[in-house]
């Protein structure tokens, strides 16, 4: 930029996340507090190339940082992916004067707002970029931690926890389908905090016999009358491993697939306390004014990456985690 910073943008976009409010909030907030406008953009990237938006105040975002959703509203753009649809969005930055954009959701929004600024560069203007992660999946290769995981895991084992009194009571199996697009998290820290019977994630190739039968029987032969099986979505259907637990089990498994509620909800405290710092960061770093940027959590400090290098990075799947929840199981027990 070179130039003060006057005016940004700050939208969500993707899928939403319980937390993403709280980073909304943050931003505005700080923004305001350096002596810079902010502008809502409303709809995701859809906001820019439509003029969809709404000036931010301090109040504007009063009592949000304990509402689920995303008062910005949020979509999946597919005209932001055409060059037309980023020159309709440029024009919008230009008519608003934005000096910069925080962008709120996952590897498509930072992959978005990558676009636009260079889009920008090559037509002699400046937007600068900051990404926030915030997504369930917790699937972003640069950050250890994505807004809105946390409380998605906490209400998917509350549901879990509910599943399991009734299995309980008819000595029954139940498969459980969480969300987590092709990544696994979800399914491991859920399985994990529920002591799940078997958990079924992308990142390990899935072996019906060893991972599904055999757990079941290991929990049987330990005494126990109901078991509970986590399947990632990634991982494969839960109506279809329940089927093939019905053929090849001789058990009649009840099956529930958690879907949209796992979204839903009032953030968590590490949530809303996550997306409060990565907000305020996110505004530090660009009036820092050092280009492109995703805000990132590396072992519980919040850093901020040039967003090239950060796209461009891989996470390891924790596989210790998986681990640890064999060491726990049934199996890890019959002598
Ligand atoms: O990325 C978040 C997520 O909830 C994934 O876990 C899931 O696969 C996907 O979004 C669902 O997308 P939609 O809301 O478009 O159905």
């Amino acid at each position: 930029m070179g130039t003060k910073v006057k005016r940004i943008g700050v939208l969500t976009s993707g899928g939403d996340a319980p937390g993403m409010n709280a980073a909304v909030r943050a931003v505005v907030r700080t923004a305001i507090n350096q002596g810079v406008e902010c502008i809502g953009i409303r709809r995701g990237w859809n906001g820019l190339i439509n003029s969809d938006f709404i000036c931010m105040t301090p109040s504007t975002v009063s009592h949000t940082i304990n509402k689920g959703g995303t008062v910005l509203y949020t979509a999946r753009s597919k005209e932001f992916m055409t060059v037309e649809g980023r020159q309709k969005a440029l024009g919008t930055c230009k008519l608003l004067g934005l000096d910069g954009i925080v962008a709120i959701g996952g590897d498509g929004t930072f992959q978005g707002a990558l676009a636009l600024s260079r889009q920008a560069a090559e037509n002699g203007t400046d937007i600068k970029v900051v990404g926030i992660p915030a997504t369930i999946d917790n699937d972003i290769g640069c950050s250890h931690y994505t807004i809105g995981f946390d409380t998605a895991c906490n209400t998917a084992i509350e549901c879990i926890d509910k599943l399991r009194d009734t299995m309980q009571s008819h000595e029954r199996c139940s498969v459980v389908e969480v969300m987590g697009r092709h990544a696994g998290y979800l399914a491991l820290y859920v399985g994990i905090s529920v002591g799940a019977t078997a958990v079924l994630i992308p990142e390990r190739e899935v072996d019906f016999q060893r991972d599904v039968v055999e757990k079941i029987r290991d929990a049987r032969l330990a005494g126990s009358t109901h078991y509970m099986v986590v399947v990632a979505e990634g991982a494969g259907s839960a109506i279809d491993i329940g089927k093939q637990i019905h053929n090849e089990v001789g058990i009649d498994p009840r099956v529930t697939v958690l879907g949209h509620i796992q979204r839903g909800g009032a953030p968590t405290a590490r949530d809303r306390e996550t997306a409060s710092r990565m907000g305020y960061e996110a505004v530090m770093t660009l009036l820092r004014d050092t280009g492109n940027s995703i805000i990132a959590m590396h072992d519980g400090r919040i850093v901020d990456l040039d967003m090239e290098e950060a796209l461009a990075m891989k996470k390891n799947f924790q596989m210790d985690r998986y681990q640890v929840l064999e060491a726990l199981s049934y199996s890890a027990h019959i002598i």
